[in-house]
C-alpha cells in the first residue's frame, strides 16, 4: 500500500499527516496529500476508465464532523469526483450489517471512536456521539507509559502499532507480554504486561461511559433492546476482551450483549459501497 511505502521510505521523505482525527487536516499540504491520494485510489479501483467515465465516491466522516470539514472533502474532491455522498462513519456500519432496529453501533478507528444508536428511522444528532479516543489516541498512551517505565528504550509509531494490535488487551488476565526493543542500538527484552492493559483501559474506560450515556438516556422502554445488540466495528474492535469489557460496563444497566463484526476494517466501507448503490439522485453532493 501508498502508506506502508511511504513509512518504508520515510527517512529519504518529507511525510505529510493527510488525516487528524478523523478528518481531512484543513491545512494546505495536508489537503494537496489526501487529494493525491484519493486520485491514486481512483486509479487503483478504475484502472481501465476511459475519460467521460463519471466516478461517484461514497466518503465517510465521523458522526459529529462538522460543515467546515464537509467543505473540506468537497474542495479536496474537486477535480477527481464527479458526485460525492458524506456519509457517517458509524451509520455505514449499520447499512453494511443490515441493523437498523434498535441498536448500538460503536465504529472504534484510528481517529475517532463513532457511536450511533439506531431505531429504525434515521439517526438524529443526538443518536450520535464522536470521541477522539481511539487507535491513534492509544498508540501515544502506550508510547508515554513504556517510556514512564523505560526511558531509555527507542521506540517509533510503527514499533508501537505492531506492539498494540498483537499485544492490546483488555481482560482480566493475560500471559506475560514481554517483548523486545533497543536500548540506544542495544535490544533487550522489556515487560509491559501492565502497561498494556493500563493503556488499553485508558481507550476503553471513555468508550464504555459514552455507551453508558447514549443507553441511559433513550426511551426506557427499548433500553434492553440496545443493550442486547451492540455491534463493535473498526480496527479497535479487535482488541481482545473489549467486547466483554462493554458488556461488564452495563452489568448494572441490566447487563448486555456486544458482539464484533466479521470484517472489522472494512465492514464501513462495504456498507458506504451499499448505500452508493440505494441512494437516490438527490442525496448526491454535486461538484
Ligand atoms: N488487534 C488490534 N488491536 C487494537 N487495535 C487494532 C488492532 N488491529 C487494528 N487496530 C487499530 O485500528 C485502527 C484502524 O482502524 P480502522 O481501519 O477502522 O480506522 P479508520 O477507519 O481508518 O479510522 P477513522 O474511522 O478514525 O477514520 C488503527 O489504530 C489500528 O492500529
Ligand atoms: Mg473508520
Amino acid at each position: 500500500m501508498a502508506g506502508d511505502e511511504a513509512l518504508a521510505n520515510r527517512l529519504a521523505l518529507d511525510l505529510v499527516w493527510p488525516l487528524a482525527d478523523g478528518v481531512v487536516r484543513e491545512d494546505e499540504r495536508a489537503m494537496e496529500a489526501t487529494g493525491l491520494i484519493l486520485k491514486h485510489l481512483i486509479e487503483q479501483a478504475l484502472p481501465s476508465r476511459k475519460s467521460g467515465d463519471r466516478v461517484h465516491a461514497a466518503v465517510g466522516v465521523p458522526a459529529q464532523a462538522s460543515i467546515n470539514n464537509k467543505k473540506a472533502l468537497l474542495d479536496v474532491t474537486e477535480g477527481t469526483v464527479d458526485k460525492l455522498l458524506i456519509v457517517s462513519e458509524a451509520f455505514a456500519v449499520a447499512y453494511a450489517v443490515d441493523r437498523f432496529d434498535e441498536c448500538l453501533i460503536v465504529d472504534i478507528g484510528a481517529g475517532t471512536t463513532d457511536i450511533c444508536r439506531m431505531h429504525g428511522s434515521m439517526p438524529e444528532p443526538d443518536d450520535q456521539v464522536t470521541l477522539k479516543i481511539a487507535g491513534d489516541f492509544l498508540d501515544a498512551e502506550i508510547t508515554r507509559a513504556i517510556h514512564e517505565k523505560y526511558p531509555e528504550v527507542q521506540l517509533t509509531p510503527q514499533i508501537i502499532r505492531r506492539i498494540k494490535e498483537k499485544y492490546g488487551y483488555v481482560s482480566d488476565t493475560s500471559d506475560p507480554i514481554r517483548v523486545t526493543l533497543s536500548n540506544r542500538g542495544i535490544p533487550a527484552e522489556y515487560d509491559i504486561t501492565d502497561i498494556m492493559r493500563e493503556s488499553c483501559l485508558q481507550m476503553t474506560r471513555p468508550i464504555a461511559a459514552a455507551v453508558q450515556e447514549l443507553v441511559g438516556s433513550f426511551d426506557p422502554d427499548f433500553q434492553a433492546d440496545l443493550r442486547q445488540n451492540i455491534v463493535l466495528a473498526g480496527g479497535g474492535s479487535r482488541l481482545k476482551g473489549i467486547d466483554l469489557a462493554i458488556e461488564r460496563s452495563l452489568k448494572a444497566y441490566g447487563g448486555a450483549s456486544a458482539d464484533c463484526v466479521q470484517d472489522a476494517e472494512y465492514c464501513g466501507c462495504l456498507g458506504a459501497l451499499k448505500m452508493c448503490v440505494d441512494m437516490p439522485e438527490e442525496y448526491w453532493e454535486r461538484i
